[in-house]
């Protein structure tokens, strides 16, 4: 029962989509559009359960619709799965028959890259559908719209280092970093430029060897990348990555990264909190991608005012852990309030 299921936030509509011509299962949750049209990526994985995707993507569009507020979009939230293994050759047939049902929402939702979809698949799905951002052939040859992500992790990292160290000279400063796919890999390298010392992990085993090679990374056991004696982890792959069993075990005083929905529970921020480790807001910190890629969907892109919006992530992460310490609130709950705030005031101003 959706209405009543635990990660059911008053979503303003989840759509199934079925196409068994092609093999497509696929669900679109739009959970809010009050500030805006629906905006969030596309994530293709083969879920284990229907309940196990249905739980993810209600997950996800609320965490769309607080991470278009705080970063300023006019933008609302959603985000959509398809139950299917990314190596599938089937996969452009999938990609192409489940944009039209994007397309039957007229605007009401966009979608973009996610796990498991790329630019390159973006712009498949936009063959048949004119509410596909974040596609290869917005930008330039070889450019992929995570490199927006990235560039918002490192302004989140050096962000969390000046609120605890008093300075952002990230030169020696330890990062442990799970996942080192198009986010995690970027951000290694911003960090490398800087002198950082790296640790690093993923279950790609190739990933693990090229950034090893290009950046001097140390490499270490995917299940125990949680538990370095490290400055800042930053966990760039899955979610609930931050739980009963992996907090207790963290040395670093900074948990940064990109991944979405990193805290198991909302409980655990309260954890992170009570440990003294200073928790970026997972929404806040990887907002980059869509301040880069979305501003297509409400005017014409700029790339300087992309940059100036990710580089304004810098101060608005000071500003939640400054508050987080005055209050003695989670970080989680401070970020979670501000973005709550910009939607029931949109919300209000439209009723
Ligand atoms: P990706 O699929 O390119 O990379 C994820 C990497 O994590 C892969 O290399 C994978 O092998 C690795 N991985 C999977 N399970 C792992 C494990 N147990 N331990 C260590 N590594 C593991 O995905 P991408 O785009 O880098 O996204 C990563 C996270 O960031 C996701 O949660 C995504 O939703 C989030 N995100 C990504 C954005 C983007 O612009 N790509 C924007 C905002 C959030």
């Amino acid at each position: 029962m959706i209405f009543e299921h635990q990660d059911f936030d008053g979503h303003e509509q989840v759509v199934f989509c079925s196409e068994p011509a092609v093999g497509l299962s696929a669900i679109i949750a739009i959970h809010s559009t009050a500030l805006g049209p629906a905006a969030g990526g596309c994530r293709m994985q083969p879920y284990e359960s229907e309940d196990a995707a249905l739980a993810d993507v209600l997950r996800l569009s609320q965490g769309m619709s607080f991470k278009n507020a705080l970063a300023d979009l006019p933008l609302g939230g959603g985000k959509c799965v398809i139950i299917a293994d990314p190596a599938s050759p089937k996969k452009p047939a999938l990609l192409r028959a489940f944009s039209q049902h994007v397309q039957r929402l007229a605007g009401e939702f966009w979608t973009a890259i996610d796990v498991g979809v790329s630019p390159a698949d973006a712009d498949v799905m936009a063959e048949q559908c004119d509410y596909i951002f974040a596609r290869a052939s917005q930008y330039e040859e070889g450019f992929n719209p995570s490199a927006f992500t990235a560039l918002g992790g490192f302004n989140g990292i050096r962000s969390a280092v000046a609120h605890v160290h008093g300075h952002d000279d990230l030169e020696g400063v330890r990062v442990a970093i799970q996942g080192l796919g198009a986010t995690g890999s970027r951000l290694a390298r911003h960090l490398h430029d800087v002198g950082a010392k790296l640790i690093v992990a993923d279950v790609n085993d190739a990933a693990v060897a090229d950034v090893v090679a290009r950046f001097g990374a140390t490499a270490v056991a995917p299940e125990n990348i949680h538990a370095q004696d490290v400055d800042v982890f930053a966990p760039c792959a899955m979610g609930a990555v931050l739980n009963d069993a992996t907090i207790p075990e963290l040395r670093a005083a900074i948990v940064c990264g990109l991944a979405n929905n990193q805290l198991a529970e909302p409980r655990h921020g309260a954890t992170l909190r009570e440990r003294g480790i200073a928790y970026v807001p997972d929404f806040v910190v990887n907002a980059g991608g869509v301040m880069g890629a979305a501003t297509v969907i409400y005017g014409p892109p700029s790339r300087d005012e992309s940059l100036a919006k990710i580089d304004g992530l810098f101060d608005t992460i000071t500003s939640i852990l400054r508050t987080a310490d005055e209050r003695g609130t989670p970080s989680s709950q401070i970020a979670d309030e501000l973005a709550q705030a910009k939607i029931d005031e949109a919300a209000a101003n439209r009723a």
